[in-house]
């Protein structure tokens, strides 16, 4: 009979062999065709299915809101030193990435993992929060450098209009919101980030689309998905970044000693 040789890369996602590749068994021509945007691609490569249209535009609006926040963040601050020390466009875009992590930008997947857990072990916030500070772990998805309870983060804002408009459940954001309500009696700054509400509004796109089964949500949030849409986006920033000093002829950068304190 035949002897199948064993293949050393198992591949689900994708399929270049045919006349045209196919994301997720779906022929390009047939993304253009139908005028499916980046959204609908994040669905077919990531999450091997095609969500609704709430889902994906979700997705787009998490992208857009995260694409760039100034110049003064640490993503592009590595981006934009690296620029100006003559570095290409990918060495300056992975500086900027290499950022990313559990305080800047990388704690939706913690944020995801924390809340959800905490939420459907019916912690209440005060349970929640304090049993978090007794461990030493600072809640993911609370807290900011510059936002404030009187100052809130618009992005925040907009996705959570948006997921009460569109989303037929939004109890992990609800929850999320309630954890923010003690969190801000305790101090101004924590704020619930940005982080924050994409990790819990995307447990309510998971658990309220209908299009995932339980275990799917769980592997989903344990393999840490999330982080991805962050680093998708802000790659957006960070390019615009490496251009802007390009374009500016911008020289080596060199902190001024008068802001470094010097001491033993
Ligand atoms: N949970 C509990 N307590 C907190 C938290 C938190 N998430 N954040 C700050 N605090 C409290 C702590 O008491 C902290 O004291 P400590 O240093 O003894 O732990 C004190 O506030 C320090 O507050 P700040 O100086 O204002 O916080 P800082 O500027 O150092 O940190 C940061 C800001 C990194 C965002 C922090 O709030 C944090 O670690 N949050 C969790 C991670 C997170 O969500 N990061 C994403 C931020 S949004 C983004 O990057 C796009
Ligand atoms: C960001 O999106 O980069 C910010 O929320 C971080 C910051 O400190 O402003």
């Amino acid at each position: 009979g035949k002897v199948r040789a064993p293949t050393h890369i198992i591949s689900t996602i994708s399929d270049d062999r045919g006349e045209e590749p196919c994301y997720g068994g779906v022929p390009m021509s047939s993304i253009v065709e139908q005028g499916l945007g980046v959204g609908d691609v994040i669905s077919l490569l990531w999450f091997k299915r095609s969500l609704p249209r709430y889902c994906t535009r979700f997705i787009e609006i998490c992208v857009l809101l995260c694409a760039d926040h100034g110049p003064c963040v640490s993503g592009a601050h590595n981006s934009i030193v690296t620029a100006r020390a003559g570095k290409d466009l990918v060495s300056c875009l992975v500086s900027g990435l290499l950022t990313i992590g559990p305080r800047f930008g990388g704690a939706v997947d913690d944020a995801a993992r924390y809340f959800k857990d905490a939420y459907d072990r019916g912690l209440t916030p005060y349970e929640f929060v304090e049993s978090m500070k007794k461990k030493g772990i600072r809640v993911p998805g609370i807290g900011h450098r510059i936002k404030r309870g009187d100052n809130r983060d618009k992005r925040v804002e907009l996705l959570q209009l948006y997921a009460r408009d569109n989303f037929p459940s939004v109890k992990y954001m609800e929850y999320a919101v309630q954890v923010e309500t003690y969190t801000l009696s305790k101090a101004n700054n924590l704020v619930l980030n940005v982080d924050g509400a994409i990790g819990t509004l995307f447990l309510d796109l998971l658990a309220g689309s209908g299009m995932f089964t339980k275990p799917e949500i769980d592997e989903i949030v344990e393999i840490g998905y999330l982080n991805g849409l962050f680093v998708l986006a802000r790659s957006i920033g960070l390019i615009g970044h490496t251009f802007d000093q390009k374009r500016l002829k911008q020289p080596l950068y060199r902190h001024p000693w008068e802001d470094v304190l010097y001491t033993k």
